[in-house]
């Protein structure tokens, strides 16, 4: 049997008519850019969070970048975020002329190590970064108060983690602002680039909104140097029809991965979980594999589509090399990056498929 990693067209499929609908009323008014479907959206996206305002952009990478600079992020300045996470999270940072400050990672969950944040903070630090990886909140209690303490911004990189709860609120509400990606693979997917930022600072919210048009808030007068970078009318149109579907396709995801756990119990491999105050949105359902480039060798035999996110932490890529004394080396991350491999957990996967999967993952430990 072949299981791809993901499938976008079952997920068309199902939906097919509130997709069809959405695009056809935007094709009927033609307003393409910044259309009535983007503050439709933004209101929704925002009512769903629980935050003030929700504010639609080109896409995750420039919901980070904008919300960076709407905290006065630029040269000199330092962010402290984790190494492991995907290349966005910290090219944003260097983008501004700024330098990202990286830590090592919880080796049960991927996500930054809280303890090593403290160490970091020096004259120069502006922001915290939290990513939380793979669809898990990171411990934003102990973030928060070392923010407070210090007089840091907190800005979170939420792009994998749309409806993941800490603590009853849901992620990108905890800080200052809160990014998302909607790439088309992400749990709230659109069918191109998109992105928003959520938060309840009206003056942030507004900063945001200016610089995704230049730095205007009047047509041709600019207070800012800012960006093109608008929420597609389009994409508002898929993410609004697609929002309500979110939560229901959440609990498939949770369903699927506490199956896989199950399944896999005794294995000698690391299995994600939810943790206490936390409620995992399971965007990956990454592994811990002892003998992983074998592992993914046999699941290709077996023709199950898996990736590995990620398999070169920031703090090594070639672009930080100058940064490499200052980082040191950060060995949870460079040894999870050899050990990591996520499993296919798309809602509309079938049970055969779920059960040929952890069959064969099974097999490849038993045998
Ligand atoms: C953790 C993280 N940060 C930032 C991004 C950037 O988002 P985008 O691809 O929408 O620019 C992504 C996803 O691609 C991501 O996974």
């Amino acid at each position: 049997m072949k299981v791809p990693f993901l499938d976008l067209k079952r997920q068309y499929a199902s939906i097919e008519k509130d997709i069809d609908e959405a695009i056809a009323d935007v094709l009927s008014h033609t307003q393409f850019i910044l259309g009535p479907e983007v503050k439709q959206f933004e209101e929704n996206l925002a009512k769903y969070c629980g935050t003030r305002y929700a504010v639609g952009c080109a896409s995750g990478t420039d919901a980070l970048l904008l919300s960076l600079r709407a905290c006065g992020v630029g040269p000199g300045d330092e962010v402290i975020t984790t190494t492991f996470s995907f290349f966005a999270t910290a090219g944003v940072i260097s983008r501004l002329g700024a330098t990202p400050i990286f830590l090592d990672i919880q080796p049960d969950n991927y996500n930054l190590d809280v303890r090593q944040i403290e160490k970091k903070i020096s004259k120069n630090t502006k922001v915290i970064m939290p990513v939380h990886l793979f669809g898990l909140c990171a411990d934003m209690d102990e973030i928060l108060s070392l923010a407070k303490k210090h007089n840091l911004k907190v800005i979170e990189d939420a792009a994998q983690a749309i409806g993941s709860v800490y603590k009853g609120k849901k992620a990108g509400t905890l800080g200052d602002l809160g990014c998302f990606s909607f790439f088309p693979s992400k749990n709230l997917g659109a069918y191109g680039d998109a992105g928003a930022v959520v938060t309840n600072d009206e003056e942030s919210a507004d900063k945001v909104r200016m610089l995704r048009v230049h730095g205007s808030r009047q047509k041709y007068y600019h207070e800012m140097v800012g960006y093109n970078s608008r929420l597609d009318t389009f994409q508002a149109a898929i993410l609004d029809a697609k929002l309500k579907y979110l939560d229901q396709w959440t609990k498939k995801r949770r369903e699927y991965a506490d199956y896989y756990n199950r399944a896999f119990a005794g294995l000698p491999i690391q299995l994600p979980h939810d943790e206490k105050d936390k409620y995992h949105i399971f965007h990956q359902y990454t592994l811990s594999v002892p003998k992983r480039d074998q592992f993914k060798e046999y699941f290709k035999q077996k023709e199950i589509g898996c990736d590995t996110y990620y398999p070169l932490p920031l703090h090594q890529q070639e672009c930080y090399r100058e940064l490499a004394q200052r980082n040191g080396s950060l060995p949870v991350a460079e040894k999870k990056a050899g050990e990591v491999v996520s499993l296919p957990i798309f809602p509309e996967l079938t049970q055969n498929e779920l059960n040929y999967i952890a069959e064969s993952v099974t097999y490849f430990f038993k045998q």
